[in-house]
């Protein structure tokens, strides 16, 4: 029996798109992070102990199987501050963490927060509300760029990108959007409709109607021209087809797309807004990674040059620990009382919105935006000199303290498995990291790192990328 599922699972799986000798494509292969089947993960796996691979085994018999997780790469037994352990001993700088972990695992005052709350109120039906809540929501609202702001909260930045998009569509009457290939907007099937990855829309079916894409950030000089004069011409592609459409209901869109560190220039998103205003268009960011502080200011769109109508955040929200994300919206938005926008079981969870509080202090007390200012700036400095003299890499960038180094082309091997062989050499050495686009790798640290621990994880990393460049032509088969 066990067997006929497993032959209609086989039957069923995805096939891999044909490979393309266009750049474009080749590295959008790769979407939103690293397989989990590649040679370099199989010769991991086969380097753990028993017990670990006894559990990997446990995961993979009761969890589905999906790209990007399950099977995993190992088992976890702890996580403080930067740092991950696993159950057999390996301490791992966490320079992934999902970007949920700005403040550091396990932060005193975030679990402390939690505890309190957890002892005197650890759920709030719906119909209720809670001080926490209730503080959360003036905080955020008081926070939010486009001041006043009311608020939504979410067990997930799925959830939160839905609200956002019920409530674009209450408040303008429309229901079309337009987003950016290869944009990740959670994997819920209205959001992966406006997301434009691959790997999460193939095989996926009917998505929502009205979900039109343009080109991504980092293909704006590919399509339309180099430098910023390309980024310029992507806006005005943007506002003819809210010109010719006139009836689209918001442009939805990462201010950074993530994955792949692509920082627009201030111009583009300036140019974008001026084009929402114009056709009464929203304007909904989703920095549900890049909020709190990780690009060394509150919001990323802050540095960018446009407010937003909709701005959604999450993923550090939580402190690491506790699943919420928030939908905030200008005051005069707050259209849709008779409509369910959101309706969450979690929705106004005392837990998360103790543990959100508690973020917000830390990142006041410990000065978190001018230190990721300040170490992002210098480690970017840092990077550029790495990248410069490695022939793995051709370039680095970066905001705050979110850093990508794109992986080249290395005798012979394609960026993507040069970017694998990367990362488990580095996992070797003590550092995790995700790969985007399927050659970028991403470095993003809590912001509290003490400068040792960045320092030491750092020179792991170089020595990983030396250890690779060394290995030309004798990588993993
Ligand atoms: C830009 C962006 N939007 C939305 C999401 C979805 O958030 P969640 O996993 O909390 O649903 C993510 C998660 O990685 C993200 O990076």
């Amino acid at each position: 029996m066990s067997g006929d599922v497993d032959d209609r699972c086989q039957a069923a799986a995805p096939q891999p798109l044909p490979t393309s000798d266009r750049g474009y494509m080749k590295e959008a292969l790769g979407g939103e992070g690293e397989a989990n089947s590649s040679p370099g993960r199989r010769n991991w796996t086969a380097g753990l102990g028993d017990e670990t691979r006894g559990l990997l085994d446990q995961d993979a018999k009761y969890f589905l199987h999906q790209s990007l997780s399950t099977p995993c790469l190992d088992v976890l037994e702890s996580a403080t501050g930067s740092t991950i352990a696993d159950i057999e001993g390996r301490q791992i700088f966490d320079f992934h963490g999902n970007s949920a972990h700005q403040v550091g695992y396990g932060h005193p005052q975030v679990v402390q927060a939690i505890k309190a709350e957890l002892d005197r109120l650890p759920f709030s039906p719906r119909r209720y509300t809670n001080r926490a809540a209730v503080e959360l929501a003036r905080r955020l609202g008081d926070l939010a760029p486009m001041r006043p702001a009311k608020v939504l909260m979410a067990p997930s930045g799925a959830a939160a990108i839905s609200i956002a998009l019920k409530l674009a569509r209450c408040a303008t009457g429309r229901y079309k959007t337009v987003s950016m290939w290869e944009s990740f907007h959670g994997a819920n099937l209205d959001t992966i409709s406006i997301g434009g990855d691959p790997m999460f829309r193939r095989d996926a079916g009917p998505l929502l109607a009205g979900s039109e894409h343009v080109p991504p950030l980092r293909l704006a000089n590919r399509f339309f021209g180099e430098g910023v004069h390309g980024y310029e011409r992507l806006a005005d592609y943007i506002d003819y087809i809210l010109e010719v459409e006139g009836d689209v209901a918001a442009v939805v869109a990462e201010p950074i797309r993530w994955t792949t560190v692509d920082v627009p220039p201030v111009a583009f998103w300036r140019q974008v807004r001026a084009s929402c205003d114009r056709h009464g268009v929203l304007l909904i960011f989703d920095e549900i990674p890049s909020c709190l502080g990780r690009t060394g200011s509150m919001f990323a769109c802050e540095q960018l040059g446009a407010e937003p109508d909709i701005l959604v955040i999450g993923k550090g929200l939580g402190g690491g620990v506790f699943p919420i994300a928030v939908t905030m919206a200008r005051a005069d938005l707050d259209v849709a009382g008779a409509a369910a926008l959101g309706h969450y079981t979690y929705e106004k969870s005392p837990l998360g919105a103790a543990a959100a509080l508690a973020v917000l202090e830390i990142i006041e007390d410990e000065g978190l935006l001018a230190r990721a200012r300040a170490v992002g700036a210098a480690t970017l400095r840092h990077l550029r000199h790495l990248a410069s003299s490695s022939p793995i890499f051709t370039s680095a960038r970066g905001i705050g303290m979110y850093w990508g180094l794109e992986v080249d082309d290395l005798g012979g091997r394609r960026a993507a498995e040069v970017a694998d062989a990367l990362l488990y050499a580095s996992l070797q050495r003590g550092v995790s990291f995700k790969i985007g686009g399927g050659n970028v790798t991403t470095l993003c640290p809590p912001l509290n790192i003490p400068e040792e621990e960045l320092s030491r994880a750092l020179e792991a990393f170089a020595a990983a990328a030396a250890e690779v460049a060394s290995e030309q032509g004798q990588l993993p088969n």
